[in-house]
């Protein structure tokens, strides 16, 4: 249901560790064109993948009362190792908002595999959560997948700095996927949400490696068909009223979220540089 209420017209707040949260939030768009968006990349911090959890935890909380602060009616954790991180913080702290995570699609992953080999591409903070682990149990208690798990460190580093196809970077995707390849995977989870911007390119080391068919998977889409279902039980879905904006913040330059607005999402916004206290 639709609501017309003044908090329905409040912006979702999205955000990620950097860049790659915007994978997710171009889902958001896609799926719910009449949101206003919050998207704060904490790219002067990044990468969250290889921090402590606390540190991350921490950070993550900060970065959400900066969006509540800006009026967010909603909050989307862009970011698998800020989910893992942080997510049971967030709802603690903010019990009656809307809070969306992102999560490696084992289960997806499980039900699409045809040999039952799964190859997880994440960060380290990720593939060592708890939740993860706890994830990885349940799914394996469900289905006979055999997870084949890759901390990616470095990964979002380059994506980070806009190399989505440079020799270093498919150096480096060559060095995590490649093993996987070899090891008989039919399936690769896209655990961080930087990954999907270099699909392209882990496609073409599948086809010059593999010559079989791989399946790639990526839950940006679920996260934004499960922010349309909570957003519509709380009635804050906001109703098609003029044209909806997206308003970036970043902790490191305005221009480089500028130019990730551009190259990654094909869209110029208006961007501001934001400090955490
Ligand atoms: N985009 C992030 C994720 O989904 C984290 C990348 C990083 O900062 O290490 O896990």
């Amino acid at each position: 249901m639709i609501s017309s209420s003044s908090s329905a017209d409040a912006p979702v707040g999205i955000f990620d560790s950097g860049v790659g949260g915007l994978s997710v939030l171009r889902h958001i768009r896609s799926l719910l064109p009449n949101e206003h968006l919050l998207y704060f990349a904490d790219s002067g911090f990044a990468p969250y993948g290889d921090k402590p959890e606390q540190v991350v935890a921490e950070r993550s909380l900060a970065i959400a009362r900066f969006l509540v602060a800006h009026g967010a009616k909603a909050l989307v954790v862009a970011c698998n190792t800020a989910t893992v991180a942080a997510i049971r913080l967030l709802r603690e702290h903010y019990p009656d908002m809307p809070i969306v995570g992102v999560e490696p699609g084992l289960k997806p992953a499980a039900a699409v595999s045809r040999n039952g080999k799964v190859g997880v591409l994440a960060t380290d903070g990720t593939l060592c959560g708890e939740k993860f682990r706890l994830l990885m149990e349940q799914v394996s208690a469900s289905s006979s997948a055999e997870f084949l798990l890759r901390g990616c460190t470095g990964l979002a580093d380059q994506i980070e700095l806009g190399e989505l196809g440079s020799e270093a970077t498919i150096s480096l995707l060559e060095r995590y996927v490649a093993p996987l390849l070899d090891q008989g995977a039919d399936t690769l989870v896209l655990g961080c949400t930087h990954y999907p911007f270099v699909q392209s390119a882990i496609e073409d080391i599948v086809r010059r490696h593999a010559g079989r068919e791989v399946a790639l998977i990526d839950t940006g889409d679920a996260v934004a068909r499960q922010l349309e279902r909570l957003l519509a039980a709380a009635s804050l879905l906001r109703a098609p009223d003029g044209a909806a904006s997206l308003t970036g913040y970043t902790s490191a330059s305005a221009a480089t979220l500028r130019a990730a607005f551009d190259n990654l999402l094909g869209y110029a916004g208006a961007v501001e540089e934001a400090e955490l206290p």
